[in-house]
């Protein structure tokens, strides 16, 4: 009996080493698989880590293209567009140069003529005082050529004249200020001197036209010193201004005749007391030259006014505007002049620009 026992203890201490054999087996089994899945989690978590940083790369990269595709684009609108303005340049001082020579001819010609004339003017008077019965031939000559007329209308002719190539005289003295190719450096220059001649070279769109009234320039010219500038690129940068604010009139009209057309009669006569104008003012301040253009046309809304310095931003048709001039302007009085340019605007009411530039440039 007590054999039994003993026999029996044994078999059941040789199972529970077995069982407990088993045991640490799985045991340790359990502990490899455990370390396997935390290899497997932390591999898992290095991957998405690594994941993110080469997205952050990608999405820093792609920043950077935009940015140069930017710049890129900027600097081939400038390249464009400074092309455009030296070929334009070399064209207005080519022609101003030409016309310069004859137009001086004339104009200084016109003085001697005027006193030739009147003189004799005076001998002729002077023959019929002490002729008064001239043959039948000269009377009948008197006669046909209507002396008495040719004698008023000489003088009146001569003035005009005078006039006429006095103008022509401005408007080649205008184009040769405006063009300023022999000014690619900075000079002491007058500003008004520029805006002048930059309107001048507007005239035609200022003039009343087909369907357009005439457009009113007030100048409000403060008492400037000689400015040290880039005077070839400020006019640049007034004419785009300047057009900028008649294209805004223009379609100011355009939408006042528009929509008079869709309310009104056929037959009711159009009557608009619309006044387009343009006021430029100049003044000195704190040696800061400031020019300030503004017009009462159809004005920028909020949201289109962030982006009117972008290159090729335009709300202008096809054809019409390319979006360039603001951006150009912008350029020339920020980089180049180390300025500021700012633009206010009333939807409805107008819209302003301000131009200031340093009086002296460094
Ligand atoms: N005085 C203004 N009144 C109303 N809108 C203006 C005025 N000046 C500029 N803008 C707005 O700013 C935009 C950009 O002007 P910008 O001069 O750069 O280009 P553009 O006139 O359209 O074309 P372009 O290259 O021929 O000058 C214009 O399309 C217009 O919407
Ligand atoms: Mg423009």
């Amino acid at each position: 009996m007590q054999l039994d026992y003993e026999q029996r203890i044994k078999e059941l201490e040789k199972a529970n080493r077995i069982l407990q054999k088993k045991l640490d087996r799985s045991e340790s089994l359990r502990i490899a698989l455990e370390e396997t899945n935390e290899k497997k989690e932390a591999l898992f978590l290095k991957v998405i880590d690594e994941l993110r940083e080469s997205q952050r790369i990608l999405e820093e990269q792609s920043r950077d293209l935009e940015e140069t595709l930017k710049k890129l684009r900027a600097m081939q609108s400038k390249l464009v567009e400074s092309e455009k303005m030296s070929a334009l340049g070399v064209l207005v001082a080519g022609i101003a140069h030409e016309i310069n020579n004859p137009v001086n001819f004339i104009y200084g010609n016109i003085n001697y003529v005027t006193q030739y004339a009147s003189e004799i003017l005076e001998l002729l008077k002077c023959y019929q005082e002490t002729y008064p019965n001239p043959s039948l031939h000269i009377a009948d000559k008197i006669k046909k050529i209507d002396l008495d007329f040719i004698k008023k209308d000489f003088v009146q002719v001569l003035n005009s004249m005078e006039i006429g190539s006095q103008r022509i005289s401005e408007i080649v003295r205008s184009l040769r200020t405006f063009s300023r190719l022999d000014e690619a450096a900075v000079k002491k220059v007058d500003i008004h001197e520029g805006i002048d001649s930059t309107l001048m070279i507007l005239q035609n769109r200022l003039k009343p036209r087909l369907n357009y009234p005439e457009i009113t320039v007030i100048k409000e010219y403060g008492n400037l010193p000689r400015v040290a500038c880039y005077a070839g690129k400020l006019n640049q940068v007034l004419i785009n201004i300047i057009s900028n604010a008649i294209d805004a009139l223009e379609q100011k009209i355009d939408d006042t005749q528009q929509s008079h057309y869709q309310t009104a009669e056929l037959d009711t006569p159009q009557t608009s007391n619309f006044a387009p104008t343009i006021k430029i003012t100049t003044e000195l301040i704190n040696n800061w030259i400031s020019i300030k253009v503004s017009d009462n046309g159809i004005g920028i809304d909020e949201k289109t006014i962030q982006q009117i310095f972008n290159p090729f931003f335009t709300t202008k048709p096809v054809g019409k505007g390319t979006g360039l001039g603001l951006s150009i302007s912008y350029q020339i009085i920020v980089e180049t002049h180390q300025g500021q340019l700012e633009c206010k605007s009333i939807p409805g009411i107008g819209t302003e620009f301000i131009i200031m530039i340093p009086e002296q440039q460094l």
